[in-house]
């Protein structure tokens, strides 16, 4: 057999550039040294800088999910009303979490492909007095929709007791989400995804308004209780037992990111994003989500009538070595979707396009091959 090389084109876990790799190859060091303890400084220095804040930011050994469940915990007593506006898998998820600590859920639901609208959450304020919290989630990862948290925060913050919790899991490192300039009061983010590390970490940045939340939350909490972590950050420390090789990889990949800027960072995501889009638009294909809310960190994109996602995704890797992901729930095999966020760069691009049409061909579409790749190029070109 072959030597197959592999294209890791999902939206997390992504690829880990080689620096961030060796740094995560050093021998294992002891968490309560002086050593660490700078470590750890460093590392909740770099978080605040990718979050785009000077709040508290604190650092789990868990994915994603864990601070999702840990923002319902801390920020809620059982019986609170929140009001979730949900156009995915990961808002479906976050409601999920709220009704499984009890809280009366105020449900925002729009279709997959639409994206959440300021205005109705501003609209569920006014209707439910009572609400403290409004969650969303920035970049929906099962659509592809980019959800505007800017806008939502400014009503918000006209709430004294209304907290906003954001899901940015896939939003940070790859779309702008200024935390303290939009007054963002909880946001969440994950290491396998815009911070090029492998699973297993999560951070979430905390505000003033969310310390007073979690004042006079009441729902039981031990790991993640953000106050033990708050103190033990205070310290230079973690309560428990860090994910001591993943945060050695988190400095080396923000040290990647510093060195090229976040506004840079923001910049080449959405280059990526847009050669992508328009490199499938010249193949006859169709994007999933709305032109007014797409973000860069992932490109959902219709099959062709007639053809599953799941062939394309299933012949792309098994004959061309490039993953990307099926659709979710009710999109699976109807859409596919090109993951871009992280350490990749134009040929991670042009490569996917080339699978994509060679797969496309073997299934029978008719189209006119080399287009998207010219498409893709004349867009990196510009
Ligand atoms: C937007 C979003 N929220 C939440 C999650 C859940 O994170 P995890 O799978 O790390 O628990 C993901 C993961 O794909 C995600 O993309």
């Amino acid at each position: 057999m072959s030597l197959q090389k592999k294209y890791l084109m999902t939206p997390g876990p992504t690829p880990v550039p080689a620096e961030v790799l060796l740094k995560m190859a050093a021998p294992i060091i002891h968490h309560r040294t002086p050593e660490f303890e700078a470590v750890i400084k460093e590392a909740e220095a770099n978080l605040q800088y990718v979050f785009d804040t000077k709040n508290d930011v604190l650092l789990f050994a868990s994915s994603g999910t864990g601070v999702m469940e840990g923002a319902i915990v801390n920020c809620f007593c059982a019986g609170d009303t929140v009001i979730v506006a949900r156009n995915g898998k990961f808002g479906d998820r976050q409601k999920l979490i709220a009704q499984t600590y009890g809280l009366q859920v105020i449900d925002l639901q729009y279709e997959w492909y639409e994206q959440v609208k300021a205005a109705d959450i501003e609209a569920a304020l006014k209707a439910h007095p009572d609400a403290r919290g409004v969650i969303v989630t920035q970049s929906e990862t099962s659509s592809g929709v980019l959800n505007p948290v800017r806008d939502i925060a400014a009503i918000t913050a006209e709430y004294e007791d209304v907290v906003l919790i954001v899901d940015s899991i896939t939003g940070i490192g790859a779309v702008e989400c200024r935390t303290d300039e939009w007054g963002l009061d909880v946001v969440m983010t994950g290491s396998q995804k815009g911070l090029m590390l492998p699973p297993g970490l999560a951070a979430v940045s905390v505000s003033e308004k969310a310390w007073r939340a979690a004042d006079r939350s009441t729902l039981p909490k031990f790991y993640f209780d953000w106050k033990k972590h708050r103190k033990a950050m205070k310290e230079s420390m973690t309560p428990y037992t860090p994910a001591v090789t993943l945060i050695l990889g988190l400095n080396e990949a923000l040290k990647l990111m510093r060195e090229e800027g976040l506004e840079a960072v923001i910049a080449r995501h959405s280059l990526l994003a847009s050669a992508t889009r328009t490199g499938v638009e010249a193949i006859g294909l169709k994007l999933f989500a709305p032109p007014e809310g797409r973000g860069s960190a992932v490109t959902p994109v219709w099959a062709p009538d007639g053809i599953s996602s799941g062939k394309i995704v299933g012949i792309m890797k098994r004959e061309y070595g490039v993953t990307i992901t099926n659709g979710q729930d009710a999109y699976k095999d109807r859409i596919f979707r090109i993951g871009h966020l992280g350490y990749f760069g134009p040929f991670d691009i042009i490569t996917t396009l080339t699978a994509l049409e060679m797969a496309l061909t073997q299934l029978g579409y008719d189209f006119e091959q080399g287009a998207s790749i010219r498409a893709a190029e004349a867009v990196f070109l510009s």
